[in-house]
């Protein structure tokens, strides 16, 4: 099978490409999602049977400022690719967000609830998605959140939570943490592999997929800490404390229905996952 990725040195696109070394690899260079006309003769010369769109305006602060990028990228990118794949009679993996959800659950959300944004990327996301369900019925809209790979997220400056607690923890200063939002911790490489075992199967539709298991960014980074045996003073703070532009979801955790129905709901726990990615970066001993 064909495969071409979108975002190929992006944090979950570098997995994927670890993970599939056959697949043609594409970078904002080789490939804009945001100029149609050069991404249909692009895509029109790999003739891919499967695409994986993983590119993204994702800093959700900027997000609220930059409508018209969130929403050039996240929703109209989407749907030229999603009307390329159509033409090409390509399938379409595309990723969204968990931060679709305004997180006033206190269960996990399920790929059946109303989605309801409270940010302009959670909005662009979900406009995104929109116009890959409207336009193409091959297609497989994946959310997952709180994604850490060995990349680190190239949209947020090459790094992402872990690999930011752990700078912080070698510096030794008290770190404030969020403890009021609750998250599903992902990591990229068991998404990579969660996503190309999907694939083979044409089962398209919508999908939650994280790691299993949910906690607050504050018990994530204290995880992290103990895991990597540091001393650091860990403080719980409020998510107002840091006044971010963007009000995100205090809980966003996702349920995986879809995945369970298939039988493929076998993701381990986001702390096994974050024990693998720290032994991958070489942070414990
Ligand atoms: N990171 C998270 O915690 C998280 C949580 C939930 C959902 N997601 C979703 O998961 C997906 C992957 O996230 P990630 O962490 O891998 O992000 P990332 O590291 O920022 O990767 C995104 C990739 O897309 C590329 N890109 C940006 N704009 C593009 C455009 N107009 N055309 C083509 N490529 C473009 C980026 O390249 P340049 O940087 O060089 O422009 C980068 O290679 C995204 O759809 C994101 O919304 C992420």
């Amino acid at each position: 099978m064909k495969l071409a990725v979108i975002g190929a040195d992006g944090q979950l696109g570098t997995d994927l490409m670890k993970l599939a070394p056959q697949a043609v690899g594409l970078t904002v260079a080789d490939l804009d999602i945001t100029d149609e006309a050069k991404s249909r003769v692009v895509l029109g010369q790999i003739k891919p049977a499967v695409v994986i769109n993983t590119a993204a305006y994702n800093r959700v602060d900027d997000c609220e400022e930059k409508k018209e990028l969130a929403y050039a990228v996240n929703a109209a990118g989407a749907g030229n690719i999603a009307r390329i794949c159509k033409e090409l009679n390509a399938a379409l993996v595309h990723l969204s967000t968990d931060y679709v959800f305004a997180g006033t659950k206190k269960t996990p959300y399920k790929e059946t609830d109303n989605p309801d944004p409270t940010t302009v990327y959670g909005a662009s996301k979900l406009a995104g998605e929109k116009e890959v369900s409207s336009t193409l019925s091959q297609h497989y809209i994946i959310r997952t959140s709180a994604l850490f790979g060995t990349a680190g997220c190239l949209g947020k400056g090459g790094t992402n939570f872990v690999d930011v607690m752990v700078k912080k923890a070698q510096e030794g200063k008290l770190i404030k943490v969020v403890a009021d939002e609750i998250v599903g911790p992902t990591y990229a490489r068991d998404l990579a592999a969660k996503i190309l075992q999907l694939i083979e199967q044409p089962e398209y539709g919508l999908y939650h997929v994280t790691n299993a298991g949910q906690c607050s960014w504050y018990e994530f980074a204290r995880e992290i800490l103990r895991l990597i045996s540091s001393k650091t003073p860990l403080e719980p703070v409020s998510g107002t404390e840091f006044q971010a532009k963007a009000k995100r979801p205090a809980y966003s955790v996702l349920a995986h229905d879809h995945l369970k129905q298939l039988g493929l709901d076998d993701l381990r726990s986001w702390q096994d996952a974050l024990k693998a990615y720290l032994q991958e970066k070489a942070c414990l001993k």
